[in-house]
């Protein structure tokens, strides 16, 4: 890892060759395409997430040098899995998910309200206490919310809950430098958790088909796609507490 100018001459060196990625969430989707994506470009990684079977398997697939089962939301595993934790480490992604608190707001307890607003930044605020003594100068806590800002009485507190994101990211880089911060900002991205939202495989289906249909790009976004910015965010390192939106172009449509 270095904090110099960003490499980017075309050469046939893996850019992560050296570095360790750790990967929150690194058992599906978005995390275990981004996990494989740092590999390919010579990284070591290490994955987490709760279900032990399915993160073994991942972690097999992707000749990880770890893996570990514990629940991001649980910060006294988050203090365990990164006091563990060989140093040091380049780059954490913080793929794990935390359930959105869909519904009318007046129909839920203010706390309940209050905690759905601010679950993603107290998880995220827990890992990063806990990995940046363990993190390189240059390195970069990756943050993943989503670009949604349709309001609606379903949706509640949702929008709000990602809205608060890019200034939070922009804060903590401020906090956290010379480590860098930066957020990833998804629209619909072709995983289990977003085909979970949908009654049955043909309502996902005709999602998909209306997203080929209207958005900007005529395709699907899919997590690979995520993996791209995600890797490239590790690897320039003139980025710092910014936010990028990755959604074929969804929130430019009505
Ligand atoms: N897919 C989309 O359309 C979309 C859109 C906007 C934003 N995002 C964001 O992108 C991130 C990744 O989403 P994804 O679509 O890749 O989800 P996914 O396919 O469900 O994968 C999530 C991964 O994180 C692990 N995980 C989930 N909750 C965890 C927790 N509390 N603690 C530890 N590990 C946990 C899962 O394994 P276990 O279940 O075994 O723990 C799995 O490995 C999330 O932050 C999500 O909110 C996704």
């Amino acid at each position: 890892m270095t904090t110099a100018t960003t490499n980017v001459s075309v050469g046939l060196e893996p850019r992560l060759l050296g570095q360790t990625v750790v990967v929150i969430g690194g058992s599906a989707g978005i995390g275990l395409e981004t996990g494989r994506l740092a590999r390919s470009e010579g990284a070591e990684v290490v994955l987490t997430g709760r279900n032990p079977e399915r993160l073994e398997q991942a972690a097999r697939e992707l000749s990880a040098r770890s893996s570990a089962a514990f629940d991001a939301d649980d910060a006294a595993g988050v203090k365990r899995f990164f006091d563990e934790l060989p140093a040091p480490i380049d780059h954490v992604l913080i793929a794990a998910y935390t359930r959105r608190s869909y519904g009318p707001m007046l129909q839920r307890l203010p706390a309940e309200v209050g905690q759905g607003i601010g679950r993603r930044v107290t998880q995220v605020l827990e890992i990063a206490r806990n990995a940046a003594p363990k993190m390189r100068p240059g390195g970069t806590l990756l943050l993943t919310g989503g670009s949604e800002r349709k309001l609606s009485r379903e949706a509640g507190i949702t929008p709000a809950a990602f809205a608060v994101l890019p200034p939070f990211t922009a804060a903590l880089a401020l906090e956290l430098a010379p480590v860098r911060v930066n957020l990833i900002q998804a629209g619909f991205v072709d995983t289990a958790l977003a085909t979970s939202y949908f009654a049955d495989a043909e309502a996902v289906e005709a999602r998909r088909e209306e997203l080929r249909a209207t958005l900007p790009i005529g395709r699907v976004v899919g997590p690979a796609d995520v993996a791209a910015l995600a890797v490239h965010l590790m690897i320039n390192t003139a980025v710092t507490g910014a936010t990028y939106d990755i959604d074929g172009g969804q929130r430019l449509i009505a």
